[in-house]
């Protein structure tokens, strides 16, 4: 059981997500998980776990050792004013989900030379399946492997850049949200073949499950699994090719880069 104390500033979609994947892993008491947020609703099933949910984010602070930033862009200058006299080098260790903010903007906000990581998790954080990108300007080794190993056992992580966290947040962050809406497409192709709605979720989803466990587990390239699929003149290949005639992969590439010139112009 780690002793380490977590607070989760902005108890959103994401900070929840994470306060839910920490509890359950079970490393954590949950009353040394806090999140806050200033209105007290949708709290009941953190509160319910044991988890304290505050709207005071300096008293968080103050008995944080780690802090978890979860707001808004546009929320984040006046949460780090509200917050960066409880901060102190020595201390806390700051990490910032917030999508656009780089290290040197929240270092010039809290003044202060504390270590900042930036983590790019995205939502599947809450059942432990997170693919998250971590990167830092100056945080030591320790305070890496520290904020690695809380993200560890909620999926994957990967060190990065900084420069690529913008692109992260895109392929890891929004990427559930392209991968849901591949998954949608094909149920509905399996309701308009005959299937019930639930049927052709089903078979979808449990489809996409095992093409991504077939690469992760067999760490091959995706085409060389397509292969195995794709019996000359048969109907995958000649599926796959009308997919491809009506631009799949250009459509996701370009839909990609799309929501990556976006991040340039979030507002803060
Ligand atoms: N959602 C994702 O998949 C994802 C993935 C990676 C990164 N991110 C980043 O994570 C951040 C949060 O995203 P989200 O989707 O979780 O947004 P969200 O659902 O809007 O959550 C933000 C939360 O912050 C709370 N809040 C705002 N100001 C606050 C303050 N001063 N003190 C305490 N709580 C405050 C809000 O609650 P009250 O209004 O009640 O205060 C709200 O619950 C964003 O910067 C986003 O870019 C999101």
């Amino acid at each position: 059981m780690q002793h380490t104390t977590i607070a989760i500033l902005g108890g959103g979609n994401l900070g929840t997500a994470i306060a839910h994947g920490l509890h359950s892993t079970g490393d954590y008491q949950p009353e040394n998980i806090m999140v806050t947020r200033r209105k007290m609703h949708d709290v009941e099933e953190l509160t319910q776990k044991g988890m304290r949910v505050l709207t005071n984010n300096q008293q968080a602070v103050a008995t944080a050792d780690i802090i978890i930033l979860c707001v808004q862009p546009k929320q984040l200058f006046g949460l780090l004013q509200d917050v960066k006299g409880a901060l102190s080098v020595g201390k806390h260790l700051l990490v910032s989900t917030i999508t656009g903010v780089s290290i040197g903007e929240i270092e010039a906000i809290v003044g202060q030379d504390l270590p900042i990581v930036r983590a790019m998790p995205n939502t599947a954080i809450a059942i432990r399946e997170s693919m998250t990108c971590i990167a830092t300007k100056n945080a030591s080794e320790a305070q890496m492997k520290r904020v690695e190993s809380i993200f560890n056992v909620m999926g994957r992580t990967l060190r990065i850049e900084e420069e690529l966290v913008a692109a992260a947040t895109v392929l890891g962050a929004s990427g559930i949200a392209f991968c849901l809406r591949y998954i949608r497409a094909l149920a509905q192709g399996g309701i308009q073949m005959g299937f019930h709605a639930e049927e052709a979720q089903a078979i979808a989803v449990q489809t996409c499950r095992g093409a991504a466990t077939l690469i992760l587990e067999g760490g091959r390239h995706p085409e060389m699994e397509i292969d195995k699929v794709t019996t000359p003149q048969g109907c995958t290949i000649a599926g796959l090719n009308e997919m491809e005639h009506n631009g799949l992969s250009s459509a996701v590439i370009k839909g990609i880069m799309t929501s990556y010139q976006r991040i340039a112009n979030i507002q803060k």
